[in-house]
């Protein structure tokens, strides 16, 4: 049975529907999307990463990655009529961290969620800007152990986390484990990462706990906030709406695709050492696996220690931003399109609009919810 869904606060942000659109790169989360769902109630999230590609493109005049961030917050807000925006930074785009973070505080984002490694620095430079009290900041974790690091490191700074964001191993993009058999063990299952987590909230001041990866319907959001969650956050469902940045051959393998469609890469991989899972359709990963693709890496985004590995091999690595940047036709290298998903995304059988799918996901309109063959 729907049940009616309580809203979320975090920190001065109120978000009537508990519903975060994970942040998407490259270019996936963008302004419509992430402003389409704010709108709706829910908390839309762009991603800051190659931002200064994107929106010099969008503009029409060269932006750096300040000025980038800051203008795709007011972009989506416009579209968003105001309604609270967050922005996601991961860490290992290194390069243009601090800016992302000024820039997306200069733009007036709401929330800024951070991981792909541990956000230390986050509180540090967030204090340097004036809207800093305003802003909520929120670290992506894997487990405990990473939360209590995180906390420690910024009551030091003179802040705790707003929330937390708990992404399990069935999450889309990068995923914090390194084998395939650590990403499998019932340990890490996103309950029993939620209940690590949980302990470790309630010992910082119980701030509000997000459960992500793997959440599908109405049903999986209850089941969270029964356990405890304050909300939820969700990826691979608004890849698959209008609004997302994928193109029409992204979307279409997504509604086509079976579970055995779905891998984590690891036998070459991201170059930034966690696993990645993809559609195994994807011709960049296709070639990745040949070893065909030459060494190269020009883009400079993803760093690993400072360097992209893919630059001097291509037995183990393959450069994920060139091919994330192919396909959304923002390469002007020839290379061939990536596609990232979550595990879910072989249930994903329709794209919806982001209206659809919010009101599926409160549980308000039945008929997106059960298929026309079922039988009442
Ligand atoms: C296509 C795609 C791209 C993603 N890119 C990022 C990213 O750039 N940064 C990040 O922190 N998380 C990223 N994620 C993770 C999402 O923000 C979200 O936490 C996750 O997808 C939740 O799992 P779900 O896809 O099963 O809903 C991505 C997920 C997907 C599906």
């Amino acid at each position: 049975m729907p049940v009616a869904l309580p809203a979320l606060k975090i920190r001065n942000t109120n978000i009537r529907v508990p519903i975060i659109q994970g942040g998407m790169g490259i270019g996936l989360s963008n302004f419509t999307l992430a402003g389409a769902v704010s709108r709706d109630g829910g908390l839309g999230v762009l991603s800051s990463a190659a931002l200064d590609r994107i929106l010099s493109q969008r503009h029409g005049r060269k932006m750096n990655a300040r000025e980038a961030a800051a203008q795709d917050v007011r972009d989506a807000k416009k579209i968003a009529h105001g309604a609270p925006m967050g922005m996601n930074i991961m860490v290992a785009v290194i390069n243009q961290y601090r800016d992302s973070v000024l820039g997306s505080m200069d733009g007036g984002v709401d929330v800024i969620i951070s991981g792909a490694g541990l956000p230390l620095a986050l509180v540090e430079i967030a204090l340097e800007h004036p809207r800093a009290n305003e802003v909520a900041l929120v670290p992506i974790a894997s487990s405990g152990r990473a939360l209590e690091i995180i906390c420690k490191r910024w009551l030091r700074a003179g802040r705790l986390p707003d929330a937390v964001v708990v992404e399990g191993p069935l999450a889309g993009g990068h995923i914090a484990w390194r084998t395939e058999e650590e990403a499998a063990a019932p340990a890490n299952r996103l309950e029993n990462l939620l209940a690590e987590v949980f302990e470790v909230a309630k010992k910082y001041g119980n701030f509000p706990v997000i459960a992500a990866g793997g959440i599908y319907g109405h049903e999986d959001i209850q089941k969270y906030i029964s356990m405890g969650c304050a909300g939820v956050q969700m990826g691979t469902r608004f890849l698959a709406t209008q609004e997302s940045g994928a193109g029409e051959e992204y979307k279409k393998l997504i509604v086509e695709s079976s579970e055995e469609d779905i891998e984590l890469a690891s036998r070459v991989g991201s170059p930034c050492g966690m696993l990645f899972r993809v559609l195994k359709k994807s011709p960049f990963y296709q070639q990745a696996l040949k070893h065909e693709r030459a060494p190269n890496c020009d883009k400079g985004y993803l760093l690993n220690k400072g360097k992209c590995l893919s630059k001097e091999e291509n037995e183990k690595t393959f450069c994920i931003c060139n091919g994330l940047l192919a396909s959304i036709n923002l390469n002007k290298l020839e290379e061939k399109n990536l596609y990232t998903v979550g595990a879910i995304a072989h249930r994903v059988k329709k794209i919806l609009s982001v209206h659809e799918l919010m009101q599926e996901l409160q549980g308000l309109n039945f008929e997106v919810m059960k298929p026309l063959s079922s039988s009442f």
